[in-house]
C-alpha cells in the first residue's frame, strides 16, 4: 500500500524523482504506450461502438486502470514514485507551484503555444513529442485560454458533481443530464457553460490536453488521479450508491454493446468495473 499526495505538498525532492521517472519512461519509449492507449479508446458516442473510456460508465474506473498501469510502469523506475495528484479547485492559477520550472515548467508562450520552461521544454531535449505528421514535436499549453479566458472549475461547481445520488444515468453517454459520471466527466449541452469539472480542465490547460493524445502532458496523470480521489470522495459521501448499469443493458437498449456494466470487461485489460471500486489495498490518498 502506497499513499498519493496532493502535489502541493511535494518536497523538492519527490517532485524530482516524479519528473525523473517519467522522462527516463519517455527515454525507454514506455510513455509512448501510455500516449497511445488513451488515443485508441478516445471513441465519442456519436461514433458507435463500445466505449471504455470516456462518454460512458466506465471512464472512471478505466481511468483508474490507466493511472495504475502508469504507476506501475515508474514504480520499475523508481519503487519510492507515486502520482501526486492536482486539486485544481485549490491550486487554480498558472501561479501555482504546479507550474514552476521544478516541476511541470511553465505556460506555453503565445506565439505558438510552446513550453519554455522546465523539465518538459522541447529544448531541453528530453521531451521531444510523437506522433501525429501535423503536429509539433514540442509540448503545449494555453493556461487559461487568454483570448476567451475559462476559469478552473469551483468548489461550488464541483459540489453539483459531488452532490449527485446515483453513479450515472441512462443514455450513458455524454448526453446523460444527471449523475455523477457525467457531471464530474463534464459533457453538457449548456452553451453558456459548455465544460464542466474534468473536461473544463482539460480545456484551461490547452495545448496538448485538449485532444486525444493528453497524456503527452505528464499533467494528465496529477489531473486525473484528483478525478479518481473524487470518486472516492463521492463514494464515501453516497454509500449506498453502486456503479451503475448494474447488469448487461438489454438487447433492445440502443447502449447494448456500447456501455460497458459492472461485470462486464473494459478492454484492453479483460478487467470488470467491479474490480475496481476499492483500491484501499493498492494505495490511498492523503486526503
Ligand atoms: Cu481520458
Ligand atoms: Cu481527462
Amino acid at each position: 500500500m502506497y499513499i498519493r499526495k496532493n502535489q502541493r505538498n511535494l518536497t523538492s525532492a519527490e517532485k524530482k524523482r516524479f519528473v525523473n521517472a517519467v522522462l527516463e519512461l519517455k527515454r525507454r519509449g514506455e510513455y509512448e504506450d501510455f500516449v497511445g492507449l488513451h488515443t485508441d479508446f478516445y471513441n465519442s458516442d456519436g461514433e458507435g461502438g463500445p466505449r471504455a473510456g470516456h462518454m460512458a460508465p466506465s471512464f472512471l474506473p478505466w481511468h483508474r486502470r490507466m493511472l495504475l498501469e502508469f504507476e506501475g510502469a515508474l514504480q520499475r523506475v523508481d519503487p519510492n514514485v507515486t502520482v501526486p495528484y492536482w486539486d485544481w479547485t485549490t491550486d487554480n492559477t498558472p501561479a501555482a507551484a504546479l507550474w514552476a520550472e521544478d516541476f511541470l515548467g511553465g505556460d506555453g508562450r503565445a506565439r505558438d503555444q510552446q513550453v519554455l520552461t522546465g523539465p518538459f521544454a522541447y529544448g531541453g531535449g528530453h521531451w521531444t513529442i510523437k506522433g501525429g505528421v501535423t503536429e509539433g514535436k514540442f509540448l503545449t499549453r494555453n493556461l487559461g485560454r487568454p483570448s476567451a479566458p475559462i476559469s478552473l472549475p469551483s468548489k461550488a461547481e464541483l459540489a453539483s458533481a459531488m452532490d449527485e445520488t446515483v453513479y450515472d444515468a441512462a443514455p450513458w453517454d455524454s448526453t446523460s443530464a444527471s449523475g455523477f459520471r457525467n457531471r464530474l466527466e463534464g459533457w453538457t449541452s449548456d452553451r453558456e457553460q459548455p465544460w464542466l469539472n474534468h473536461n473544463r480542465v482539460h480545456r484551461w490547460v490547452g495545448g496538448h490536453m485538449l485532444g486525444a493524445s493528453s497524456p503527452n502532458d505528464p499533467v494528465f496523470w496529477l489531473h486525473h488521479a484528483f478525478v479518481d480521489l473524487l470518486w472516492d470522495r463521492w463514494q464515501q459521501k453516497h454509500p449506498k450508491a453502486t456503479y451503475l448499469p448494474r447488469t448487461r443493458l438489454p438487447a433492445d437498449d440502443p447502449q447494448y454493446g456500447r456501455a460497458i456494466s459492472l461485470e462486464e470487461p473494459m478492454p484492453p485489460w479483460d478487467v470488470r468495473p467491479s474490480q475496481l471500486l476499492d483500491h484501499k489495498n493498492l494505495y490511498r490518498y492523503d486526503a
